[in-house]
């Protein structure tokens, strides 16, 4: 049932406005005893030509003529506004009802029927570790991912791996001087790393190196055998370590595709490009003007015809249009690349291609770390599995300090742990940097992962003991969780479809783990006053019917984050 299309159906003949205008202004007041939902007359004055507290009176007095809704107990004025008060029990009844027979498909729709959505994200660079960066950018694209789908979407998720550049020239160069295939075979990334590092550092004694890693770039682009199979294996690594951690986060895609899958697309794009009249020439490099708009120039052709990042990007895009005719194809990355994703958007739209439109570019805000930023030039940047393992070091020490005879430790510390880095980056927001620390994403009592785990794990655990099998309505008296503690819980059960729809509509993720917070806070309110396995078998039963919907929305938002639930903890 939803309430504001409801409503707005019932003002609608009093207000001579669209009920979609009404749906858009009606709010939920925070304190419940100022009613459930609001209606401010502001609007309405003008038209009307009265004061809106007038106007608030009237539409009561009109409302209150006739037989109001079931669901609907009484309206009321305060002030320039219409306060509307829900029955407790019907709304307790339809809201419980909803998620029992919905189950954990409660808020899915297929709103998205029909439409093909692309969502690119994670895109770690070949031979460079896997930084917090992309651990946010991979826990948002798959929020973003499972969010679309249960809205009913045709998804297909990319991983655009960063596997062209000179720095393989550079590795190779570095792996022939100083390299050993057995020591990067065991250390992976770190050995490519150390290499790469070790490339820098002796390349400014010594420049020729510069140009025998230009030879090979250009042996790699040429398909040489040697090239070619060095660059494959430095792939294979990385691929080797990438992999293990997103198995580690549950996360899986349709498409794996580097940048280099785009090579022998590019001279067909830049003709294009020409054949619209947009290359221009600049100091031998080939580009495309965007001062009209705004930004500097676009970057096709390097001076060497070698081609460049905004080139393949473009590359990319028409292949994917050309081959799944998207509706809509978003990218997550890091706010630094607002400027080249704006570029190279504007260029495709330039190029005359009608669904530049339906580009969506996804942003998201650095993490800090006390210790400053880090760089792979350095070879210092953080390593995600390292975090990762701290992280869930952390789990199992408080869970052997807090639960030590718990079943499966092993697994709930690697759930518990990991949830807590993913709970906590899509928390906080996608744009704003967000200060990393482990101590606070593992508070139990804070706005955090583990603390919905646990909720939920509370409410599997009432749940075990209760053994009702069967919560079924008929039996349930749903006036005995009319009380304002049970109504705080069933608004938030209530709301969490056009949360999620609201988290769709503006590509933020995190929307939902507030609303997972908001709801194992008044659930754990509501456990708190209410012995829910009590003697009277009818409240015994409206309370644990309650339970039983908010582990549904717990365990199922959790999942929808990319975070499981473990049943005890
Ligand atoms: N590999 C790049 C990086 O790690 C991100 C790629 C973003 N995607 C894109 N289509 N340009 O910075």
């Amino acid at each position: 049932m939803n309430y504001r299309q409801a409503l707005s159906h019932l003002l609608s003949p009093f207000t001579q406005l669209p009920e979609a205008e009404i749906i858009s202004v009606i709010e939920s007041p925070p304190d419940p005893t100022m009613g459930h939902f609001a209606f401010p007359c502001f609007r309405l004055a003008k038209t009307l030509k009265k004061a809106p507290p007038i106007i608030a009176q009237e539409i009561v007095a009109q409302t209150m003529d006739k037989p109001l809704p079931e669901w609907l107990e009484k309206t009321v004025a305060n002030g320039p506004y219409v306060n509307f008060f829900l029955d407790p029990t019907v709304f307790a009844r339809n809201t419980l009802e909803a998620i029992r027979q919905a189950g954990d498909r409660y808020g899915a729709s297929d709103e998205g029927a029909g439409k093909k959505i692309l969502v690119e994200y994670s895109s770690p660079n070949i031979a460079k570790h896997f930084n917090p960066g992309h651990f946010a950018n991979t826990m948002i694209g798959k929020a973003l991912d499972n969010i679309f789908r249960y809205l009913g979407y045709d998804v297909t998720s990319i991983n655009h791996l960063g596997d062209f550049g000179t720095q393989f020239g550079k590795l190779i160069t570095a792996y022939q001087l100083w390299g050993s295939r057995e020591e990067i075979e065991e250390t992976e990334i770190d050995g490519l790393v150390r290499i790469y590092v070790k490339f820098h550092e002796e390349a400014e004694k010594d420049p020729s190196l510069n140009d025998t890693a230009r030879a090979w770039v250009v042996k790699i682009q040429n398909g040489n055998d040697e090239a070619e199979a060095l660059w494959r294996w430095f792939v294979d690594i990385s691929m080797r370590s990438f992999n293990r951690l997103y198995e580690r986060l549950g996360v899986r895609f349709d498409l794996i595709r580097g940048e280099s899958y785009y090579t022998d697309k590019m001279p067909a794009v830049v003709e294009t490009i020409r054949e619209k009249g947009l290359l221009i020439e600049s100091d031998g490099a080939q580009i495309v003007d965007l001062e009209a708009y705004g930004m500097p120039p676009c970057l096709i052709l390097r001076s060497d015809g070698g081609t460049l990042y905004p080139t393949r990007d473009i590359a990319a895009a028409i292949d994917r249009y050309e081959t799944f005719r998207f509706d809509k194809s978003i990218y997550v990355t890091a706010t630094e690349q607002i400027l080249h994703f704006a570029q190279w958007i504007k260029v495709v739209e330039l190029m005359g291609y009608p669904w530049a439109k339906d580009i969506m570019h996804v942003t998201y805000g650095m993490y800090l770390f006390e210790s400053g930023r880090m760089s792979t030039r350095k070879g210092d940047v953080l390593n995600v599995e390292v975090l990762l393992n701290e992280a869930v070091a952390k789990t199992r020490a408080i869970i052997e300090e807090k639960n030590p005879n718990l079943a499966n430790k092993e697994t709930v510390a690697e759930q518990v742990g990991v949830g807590a880095m993913i709970f906590n980056r899509l928390y906080n927001g996608r744009i704003k940097d967000t200060m990393f620390n482990l101590q606070q994403m593992l508070n139990f009592e804070g706005e955090t992962g583990p603390y919905v785990q646990y909720t939920h794990a509370r409410t599997c655990s009432v749940l075990e003991k209760a053994k009702t099998g069967n919560l079924s309505d008929a039996a349930l008296q749903y006036r005995h969780i009319s009380q304002p503690e049970a109504f705080d819980v069933l608004r938030l059960l209530c709301d969490y479809p056009a949360v999620i729809k609201d988290a769709a509509e503006k590509y933020e993720p995190f929307l939902i783990p507030r609303h997972l917070v908001a709801l194992a806070q008044a659930f754990n309110t509501f456990y708190q006053k209410n012995i829910i396995l009590t003697d009277d078998a009818d409240i015994r039963c409206a309370r644990l019917a309650l339970t039983k919907a908010v582990q549904t929305i717990l365990s199922g938002g959790l999942a929808l984050l990319g975070i499981a639930a473990p049943r005890a903890m």
